[in-house]
């Protein structure tokens, strides 16, 4: 154990010896897996229902949606990872520690909110919680802001598989997210911080823990957590959060921005979690409500909209709507947009028109497919939101079956069937117990393209 990291813990928080070893001590205690249902996809008793015929028992959390997950014991059965369930495929539960579905939980007063707000994520990546605001916001309009744009990929393969069509993607430093003044009814900081959790994953990295980076840090988090309220409207509110237990990145920072802009917010709650306690993770969250106005300068200037996306033309608006006559689609809650030749889909009903011209998105809406030579050629995602009644289907009987496709085997069987389909149309949807898996191509050569993004396989 690193003593830099004992004796801090020891002087600022324990004073007994006692004390202090039951906290070092629940550092290297193994912690019950929790999932996350997305209760947008799936009732909590439907799911618990098919985890139970996989041999796993739920059991509640704190938080209405989170739940502990354990196996029991079954011989009979092959073990199968959570991850390759086809109810994770299908985005109904998400492995995520009770910790981390925290700051969400508490930023939307554990309810799910329907009111359209304007929400901005600070620290998005890799879009834990920015699929959790999407799912307790389902009607709201939210800025994932990711800095480091190495990271964004990780994001938008997240976002592109919950199909939340309400999340747009910026890629900006503290200093540019400052300029949008008393713009947001919700921001969520995540904040970068000194990595001090991961000493929950091996000791070994608190060897590297020391006083002079975690002030480093802070004062970054300092910037961000400015940056973040001035963004915020008066009378909104703001939940910070930070994965770490020194002082120096949670109680302080809050305290810094207080001193600088007397009377501007007030804290709504602050809470500091216990391994040895709260049987989590460490973490830190405070929410706080904008009280007014803060002085602050930006020495940067607000962006246009990203001038690569474009409206329709006359011809591609015609070549949308024949594809939506053709096959029974109803695009009317939706606005289309073009990027190069990808057409971007745009619910209606989210606010984004409030924000879209200030700020320059790295990616917005969802694609739905390409405008080539005339036509419209849909992407695999087109089957989530919309049900294509003239698509041929095709029903996979077993689970073994189904392991096949998630494994990306190109599909040589079953081709009669398949083949007078190919006259209407080159695709079909594949069906699982009553629920739509994924969209095939069916090749000239008779075969069938797997269209399964190959980040979601199974190994
Ligand atoms: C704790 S992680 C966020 C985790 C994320 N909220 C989630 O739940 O999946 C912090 C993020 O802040 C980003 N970051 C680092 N420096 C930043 C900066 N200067 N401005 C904004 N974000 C930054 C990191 O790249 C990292 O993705």
């Amino acid at each position: 154990m690193n003593t830099k990291f004992s004796d801090y813990f020891k002087e600022n928080f324990f004073q007994d010896e006692e004390n202090l070893n039951v906290f070092l001590n629940s550092l290297t205690k193994k912690l019950k897996k929790t999932i996350r249902i997305n209760t947008s996809k799936i009732s909590v008793e439907e799911l618990k229902k098919r985890m139970f015929e996989q041999d796993y028992i739920l059991t509640p959390t704190f938080q209405k949606n989170v739940f502990y997950i354990e196996k029991w014991e079954n011989p009979d059965k092959e073990e199968k990872k959570l991850g390759t369930t086809l109810e994770h495929l299908l985005w109904y539960f998400y492995v995520q520690e009770l910790w981390a579905s925290s700051s969400v939980f508490y930023l939307a007063n554990w309810e799910i909110d329907k009111t359209p707000h304007l929400i901005l994520d600070m620290a998005a990546s890799p879009g834990w919680k920015t699929t959790q605001l999407s799912e307790y916001y389902p009607d709201s309009f939210i800025v994932a802001n990711e800095f480091d744009s190495s990271r964004t990929k990780q994001l938008i393969m997240n976002i592109e598989r919950l199909w939340a069509t309400n999340i747009w993607i910026t890629n900006y430093n503290w200093q540019y997210l400052g300029r949008i003044s008393n713009t947001f009814d919700k921001v969520l900081l995540d904040a970068p911080c000194s990595w001090e959790w991961t000493g929950f994953k091996t000791l070994e990295a608190l060897k590297f823990w020391n006083i002079k980076n975690v002030k480093k840090i802070s004062e970054l988090q300092k910037k961000l957590f400015e940056s973040g309220l001035n963004s915020l409207k008066v009378w909104w509110e703001m939940l910070y959060s930070t994965c770490t237990m020194n002082e120096f990145e949670n109680e302080w920072v809050v305290e810094y921005i207080k001193e600088k802009h007397p009377w501007s917010f007030e804290i709504l709650f602050e809470k500091r979690f216990w391994p040895h306690i709260d049987e989590t993770w460490w973490f830190f969250v405070c929410k706080i409500k904008k009280l007014k106005e803060i002085e602050y300068r930006s020495s940067k200037k607000e962006e246009l909209f990203n001038e690569n996306i474009k409206n329709l033309t006359r011809w591609e608006e015609s070549i949308m709507n024949n594809f939506g006559k053709e096959f029974w689609i109803n695009f009317d809650n939706f606005e289309l947009l073009k990027y190069s030749n990808e057409i971007i889909i745009i619910n209606k009903k989210h606010p984004y028109n409030e924000i879209s011209g200030r700020i320059y998105f790295f990616k917005l809406g969802q694609r739905i497919g390409k405008i080539e030579e005339w036509q419209f050629v849909p992407n695999y995602y087109i089957w989530r939101d919309f049900w294509i009644l003239k698509i041929p289907k095709y029903e996979i009987k077993t689970e073994q079956e189904l392991d096949i496709y998630l494994k990306w085997a190109e599909i040589w069987e079953n081709l009669e069937f398949i083949k007078w389909k190919k006259i209407v149309w080159d695709y079909v949807q594949l069906i699982y117990n009553s629920v739509s898996v994924w969209l095939w191509k069916i090749s000239s050569e008779w075969t069938i393209k797997n269209y399964f993004p190959k980040s979601w396989f199974r190994k």
